[in-house]
């Protein structure tokens, strides 16, 4: 097959659904109006471990329009089928309102009903709740108690240490973060008999789909989700938290749909968030810096209900060279929230510890920071032996040096001065895996030559919609105005999680597939047809451009999808697109180079951002304008974590203190410098069928260990601990 023509891949194109988003007729969860809705807001409990001795409702029913109050006293009890299918972290999920235990702080223990929405805030202040509360563990530093432990080991890690040249021993912690999307968890549940409808902020309708039915014991078909627009996400929708059940659970027992909307301040406990860590790392290494050995010894904060892990190891095994690794992953069960994926996930966390472990390393022995990252540049994956399909970081080094003007830097620390403020530079790696889960697309092109394509994936804001239809759009060869991509609803093709950055390779392929198959069927069909005039011609020479078929190096000679379908009396042609990654000899990553200049007032100790370059090896780039924008968006996101993001909680009764964003810091527009992205060239065609490796996740990881890289370097002073705050550098 000639390849397509690639017209609208690679083009810097704007949102397709940019004026719907806004022009405000963009529908997020909450603004589905349906008809009859009525609205429920959660009561939450005040403490953190404990009982339910009592619920007073008289005063909240008392209320005119008030329809119900819902808790452990009259709910009925619903099945929580296991189902291992779902996403859950391992553990016993928290089960609403089916017994009087409350295991967190926040917990939903009520939910009340009423016809207005200020009816039902009321109402819920009205509701008292009676407790036998005990005191709660929720500070890690704290707690002995540890979940079994993952671990790793390769060659003799405290062996080599002992005998290593240079030995460096450094413990790093870093903050619980929540995602701070702009849409909050949301749900409108309605229910037709024994069939439930959910309108609701997910990062993935299948998952949604399938917790609600392993939740009230249906098959999945009787559950459908629909979602076409996500506010934000970062990871928070990956999963399905409890409130999505409390929706769905008080519209089957008023009868009516309902809306259930999580105030901001519920989205500081009612769902997951970025676990605290403590990272401990050893490193031995030879005087010129050619590492021998590293031990990460981490431990991050779970729930008591579920052990929540992520791959917070695997940077650490594979990343750089060397002949003796040894890892141990402890999680702390505490009187929490289970935590969940953040951007990054895991990823994030280890980049902060071993890039400033790298970077405290190549001060102790005086060498530059990216020529100690070349020396210990692995030829394959150590972890698994197998080679890398594609990594480019090598390049990231040379390219972000180039263009950041690293040669320009005076290694020595607190060397530069500009006026009040110390100026310093600083990089770090990135790194993280390309997930490769199954994908399916619907793929329709319609006689009158535009194409409908439909996968229930989501976009909560990389612009899937937009990306989906560049690749259809020329897979097919039609204008990107007649193609229309469609997703957001579990009645759509099953697709991963729209997380961990696998979207575009997933999804993105299943499109393409679904798209030449089209275009494939279009043709044979035009080279058996005596009437067309590319009866006969080799199916391989025939490209199509614009909704029109003809020889690849004879451009008069063809016709447009519509006559051949019109001629042939075709309503359409369809087909279901996949990808089904299989088998794979290869270590598949996506790598950055992040470098960073920051400003510190020195008697402040105030640390400004004063520009920042993101290099990326993420594969392919099918929509740049829209990878440039993920990637400034990552950067933001790294700047939050590095200066300013902390969950504080206060551990006497295990309240979040800070939960709002008044109190919990995120960046500004005055913290946002000069931010730049650039993207090595270059496709990975084992990472997938479209070239892509992801993006999303990438762009973030290494963003603050290099803004910490770079305060070290301004002032000489070592943070190990994230944020940064001006206290630790005064
Ligand atoms: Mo994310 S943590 O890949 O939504």
């Amino acid at each position: 097959m000639s390849p397509q023509p690639q017209a609208a891949v690679g083009a810097p194109l704007s949102r397709v659904d940019g004026r719907l988003k806004v022009t405000g007729r963009a529908t997020y969860a909450a603004d589905h109006d349906i008809k009859g809705a009525v609205h429920a807001v959660v009561v939450d409990s005040t403490i953190a471990r404990g009982r339910v001795t009592g619920i007073d409702t008289r005063a909240a029913l008392a209320l005119p329009g008030v329809l119900k109050v819902i808790s452990h006293l009259n709910a009925p009890r619903l099945a929580y089928r296991d189902d291992p299918n779902l996403n859950n972290p391992p553990g016993r999920r928290l089960r609403v309102f089916q017994d009087d235990k409350v295991l967190f702080h926040g917990q939903p223990v009520a939910v009340v009903v009423a016809t207005a929405l200020e009816t039902a805030q009321h109402a819920a202040s009205l509701v008292k709740i009676g407790y036998d509360a005990q005191s709660p563990s929720t500070d890690m530093s704290g707690s002995d108690r540890t979940n079994e432990p993952a671990t790793y080991a390769r060659g003799d890690a405290d062996g080599a240490i002992g005998s290593a040249a240079v030995r460096l021993e450094m413990a790093y912690r870093t903050a619980r973060n929540h995602h701070n999307a702009m849409e909050p968890q949301a749900t409108v549940a309605r229910w037709d008999g024994d069939r439930l409808t959910l309108w609701d902020k997910t990062q993935w309708v299948l998952g949604t789909q399938n917790e609600l039915a392993s939740v009230f014991g249906l098959p999945p078909e009787s559950v459908r989700v629909i979602s076409p627009f996500v506010g934000g996400g970062f990871g928070t929708g990956v999963r399905t938290w409890p409130n999505v059940t409390v929706a769905a659970l008080a519209a089957r027992e008023v009868g009516r749909p309902v809306k259930l909307v999580l105030t901001r301040k519920q989205l500081y406990f009612a769902v997951g968030y970025r676990p605290v860590y403590e990272y401990g790392v050893r490193l031995g290494s030879d005087r010129r810096g050619r590492l021998t050995a590293m031990t990460h010894d981490v431990r991050a904060e779970t729930s008591t209900y579920e052990d929540f892990t992520e791959a917070i190891l695997v940077a650490g095994r594979m990343l750089y060279s060397m002949p003796h690794v040894s890892q141990t992953y402890r999680r702390v069960p505490l009187d929490v929230n289970t935590p969940t994926w953040m951007r990054g996930p895991g990823y994030a966390n280890a980049s902060f510890a071993i890039e400033s472990a790298l970077d405290e390393l190549a001060h102790e022995i005086g060498v530059d920071p990216i020529e100690l990252r070349r020396r210990n540049e692995p030829d394959d994956d150590e972890s698994s032996g197998l080679p890398f399909s594609t990594r480019r970081l090598r390049d990231c080094y040379t390219t972000g040096a180039r263009e950041f003007g690293w040669h320009r830097r005076n290694p020595k620390p607190r060397s530069t001065r500009d006026g009040d403020w110390l100026i310093g530079t600083g990089m770090a790696t990135g790194v993280y895996d390309v997930l490769r889960s199954p994908a399916q697309a619907r793929v329709r092109l319609d006689a009158d030559g535009t194409a409908l394509i439909e996968s229930g994936t989501s976009d909560m804001g990389p612009g899937t919609y937009t990306s989906m239809t560049q690749v259809a759009a020329d897979a097919l060869g039609l204008t990107m105005r007649n193609v229309t991509f469609r997703l957001g609803d579990s009645r759509m093709p099953p697709t991963p999680p729209h997380g961990g950055s696998q979207t575009m390779g997933t999804v993105g392929s299943a499109v393409q597939d679904g798209c030449d198959t089209v275009r494939r069927q279009a043709i044979r069909l035009a080279v058996e047809d005596r009437e067309s005039p590319l009866y006969g011609v080799d199916p391989d020479g025939i490209v199509v451009r614009a909704g029109r078929l003809h020889v690849k190096d004879n451009p008069v000679r063809g016709e447009t999808y519509q006559r051949l379908l019109a001629r042939n009396e075709r309503t359409h042609l369809e087909t279901l697109g996949s990808f089904q990654p299989g088998e794979s000899r290869f270590s598949m990553y996506a790598y950055s180079a992040t470098f960073a200049e920051v400003a510190v007032d020195a008697s402040l100790g105030l640390v400004r951002v004063r520009r920042m370059l993101g290099v990326c090896d993420a594969g392919r780039i099918i929509s740049p304008k829209l990878a440039d924008s993920q990637a400034l968006g990552g950067m933001v996101g790294g700047i939050g974590t590095a200066l300013l993001e902390h969950t504080v909680t206060d551990h006497r009764d295990g309240r979040i203190v800070n939960a709002n964003l008044a109190d919990y810091l995120v960046p500004v527009n005055a913290d946002i410098p000069d931010l730049r992205a650039i993207f090595i060239d270059g496709e990975d065609l084992e990472a997938a069928p479209i070239g892509v490796k992801g993006l999303g996740e990438v762009v973030h990881i290494g963003v603050a260990p290099a803004i910490a890289n770079a305060v070290f370097h301004a002032t000489g002073r070592r943070v190990r601990e994230l944020p940064i705050t001006a206290e630790a550098l005064l």
